[in-house]
């Protein structure tokens, strides 16, 4: 791994004190300061907050350009790959280091398939959580859960971590459709063998006795591309979290389980469903959409325009893009007319013709459309983190393989400047 090439060095002067450090440079330009020995040689720290230009780690995996609107997985457009692939083989991709032959894929949707039960004992937990739980928390528990009746296996044989990786890719998607089936009191559907991944899926969330063709194939298309889009972006929130959990030794189960709590959250995957209710608010509201927008200016507010905006991306996100018309595809493949949509389309047109939103270069991220398109499909609001997560699912693994990998690795820890009382003594709790 690691392409990563020493270009040179850059002095840092501190006082009347010079330190060199190296300058690295990736393969597509971005450079680097090593202050790897800083603190030994100077006794100074970095002060960061939020890792706002913070490099964690060298990635052979995936590369964003924010200004041009790039993303690519191990150097493939995000926009080639949906176009063209399977989540399946961008899962391979990503884990694997290379596209999949035909033959591979095969095998790897066959291994997919033959894991795809889980423990019928795990069925029982289900049935012990509040009716209201939020699918999140059952999903990160159930992640987690399945190191004990799925123990890791042996990280040193590439086989076993194979199996651990794949029971993990296949088993998140059958837990997923099993809590919703069994939040709304229907029997769980199993999965079947002659489905592939995000049929699977669609056929265990919505196949009922009594209902027709619950879903269509223009679906389980816009499943697989919007899996694609999710499916890493590089060392994100969640990522981070990941990797950071299992730099400590702890398990891959246990690192995702982690992931799943960190993307949970409304600044990061949590959004989805967030925009989905603002957009709701807004149509409940008379259709206000320029309040909504003084609102999220509005500096005394904390309400901020959900689906706007990233930390990286300063032009259009490129899943935007796709996830934009993936919901037009789906909305029309049901001959119906959602005024989410018209609201959404308005609210965009509106704010990117917006000073605020101009200057500060924040545009539709990729939750801005995705939970439009979920709705689409029939997936409650409240599940559409749950899909980003298993979108993201080969992303999280891929990190935590490459940092396992990773020769400087080492375990997580950053540092501090502590701002708290100086050194005081126990006053005995009688004189306090
Ligand atoms: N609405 C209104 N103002 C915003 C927004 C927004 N959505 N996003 C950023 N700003 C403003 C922010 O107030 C700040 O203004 P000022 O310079 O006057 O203080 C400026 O833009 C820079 O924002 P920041 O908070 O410093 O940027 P950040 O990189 O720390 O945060 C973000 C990135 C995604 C958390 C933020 O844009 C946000 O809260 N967006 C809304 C939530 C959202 O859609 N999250 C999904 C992110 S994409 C998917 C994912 O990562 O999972």
């Amino acid at each position: 791994m690691s392409k990563m090439e020493k270009i040179g060095r850059a002095d840092i002067q501190i006082g009347d004190q010079t330190m060199a450090c190296p300058l690295y440079e990736g393969t597509e330009g971005e450079k680097a300061l090593d202050i790897g020995a800083l603190r030994k040689e100077t006794g100074l720290i970095t002060y960061d907050p939020g890792f706002m230009n913070t490099g964690s780690c060298s990635s052979d995996v995936t590369f964003i350009d924010g200004e041009k609107g790039i993303l690519r997985y191990r150097g493939y457009d995000v926009d080639d790959l949906a176009e063209n692939c399977e989540f399946v083989e961008v899962a391979y991709l990503l884990i694997h280091g290379s596209l999949p032959t035909a033959e591979q894929k095969a095998r790897y949707s066959d291994l997919l398939n033959k894991h795809s039960m889980i423990h019928e004992d795990m069925r029982e937990f289900f049935s012990h959580y509040p009716e209201h739980s939020h699918p999140m928390a059952v999903l990160s528990a159930m992640a987690v859960s399945l190191s004990s009746f799925y123990p890791e296996l042996g990280e040193n044989h590439k086989e076993d971590l194979d199996m651990t990786v794949t029971r993990l890719l296949s088993k998140l998607r059958t837990i997923a459709a099993f809590s919703y089936k069994k939040s709304i009191g229907d029997p769980a559907v199993y999965p079947q063998h002659d489905l592939k991944y995000c049929e699977n899926f669609l056929n265990m969330m919505f196949n009922s006795p009594v209902i027709e063709n619950p879903y269509n194939q223009t679906m389980v298309s816009a499943l697989n591309k919007l899996l694609i889009i999710h499916a890493d972006h590089e060392q994100n929130c969640s990522a981070s979290v990941v990797r950071a959990v299992g730099s400590s030794g702890a398990n891959l189960y246990a690192s995702i389980s982690a992931g799943i709590c960190a993307l949970w959250g409304p600044l990061h995957g949590g959004a989805n469903q967030h925009v989905i209710e603002m957009l709701e608010g807004i149509q409940a509201e008379g259709g206000d959409i320029d309040k909504v927008i003084e609102k999220a200016k509005n500096k005394r507010s904390p309400f901020r325009l959900m689906g706007f905006g990233h930390r990286v991306y300063k032009s259009y996100d490129p899943r935007a893009k796709i996830a934009k018309a993936l919901c037009k595809e789906v909305i029309a493949s049901t001959n119906k007319h959602d005024p989410l949509l018209d609201i959404a389309m308005e609210l965009e047109e509106k704010a990117l013709a917006d000073p605020y939103f101009i200057e500060r270069g924040l545009y539709p991220n990729v939750d801005f459309y995705t939970g439009l398109t979920y709705r689409e499909m029939g997936i409650p609001t409240n599940m559409f983190t749950v899909m980003f997560a298993i979108g993201r699912l080969p992303g999280w693994i891929a990190q935590f393989m490459e940092m396992k990998k990773d020769p400087q690795g080492r375990i997580a820890r950053p540092r501090q400047i502590y701002t708290g009382p100086n050194a005081r003594k126990v006053i005995p709790i009688d004189k306090r």
